[in-house]
């Protein structure tokens, strides 16, 4: 099962486009950088919760930027993408790009990567280990690992993160 796991992800990795997929992690970073400062994070608070109708909904910032005065001197300041990643991230403001990606795979994989995953860190991994089947998955410099201990070498290298996300997101994630 293993062997045909990897198969799979040794296909994904030929796959090649100029879409993006949207990063909760960038947009984190955008909305931390430019817009917790009157809406907090995170970002469904109290104060302004009207913030969270740009969940999944990229034209409702730019919208804000012409309806809002205060909020006026940002129109312009963002490219497409990151208004994209923003309304990503306001739609899954707790989540992370690993762990949307770790939650698809237990998904669409369950053979493989099924039961209760252990995250962890280590060795600049932000992992998930999976006792039932001692495997890992995890992630660093946006890339997407793969390691069964039970075999010889390295940690698996399948592809970019966003390559990956292309794929997860169009399944929900
Ligand atoms: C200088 C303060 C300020 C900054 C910075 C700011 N906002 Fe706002 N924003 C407001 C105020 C004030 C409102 C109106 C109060 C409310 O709707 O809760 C608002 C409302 C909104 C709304 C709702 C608009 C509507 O249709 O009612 C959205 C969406 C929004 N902001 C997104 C953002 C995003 C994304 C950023 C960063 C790129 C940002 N804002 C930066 C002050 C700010």
């Amino acid at each position: 099962m293993k062997t045909v796991f990897l198969g799979g992800m040794a296909l994904l990795v030929l796959w090649q486009s100029d879409v993006q997929a949207a990063s909760v992690d960038n947009g984190r970073h955008v909305f931390e950088g430019n817009c917790a400062v009157c809406h907090g994070t995170p970002p469904d608070n109290l104060i302004r919760p009207k913030v969270m109708i740009a969940a999944d909904n990229p034209n409702a910032i730019r919208n804000a930027f012409n309806i809002q005065p205060q909020m006026s001197f940002l129109n312009g300041a963002f490219t497409d993408s990151e208004l994209r990643d923003i309304a990503k991230y306001l739609a899954k403001p707790t989540t992370t790009d690993s762990d949307r990606l770790f939650d698809w795979g237990q998904a669409t994989y369950p053979e493989l990567l099924s039961g209760a995953p252990l995250a962890g860190t280590a060795l600049g991994y932000y992992y998930r280990y999976y006792p039932i089947t001692n495997v890992f998955v995890g992630t660093q410099n946006r890339d997407v690992f793969f390691y069964d201990p039970s075999q010889p070498g390295d940690p698996l290298n399948l592809g970019s993160m966003d390559s990956f996300l292309l794929l997860a997101e169009p399944a929900g994630y």
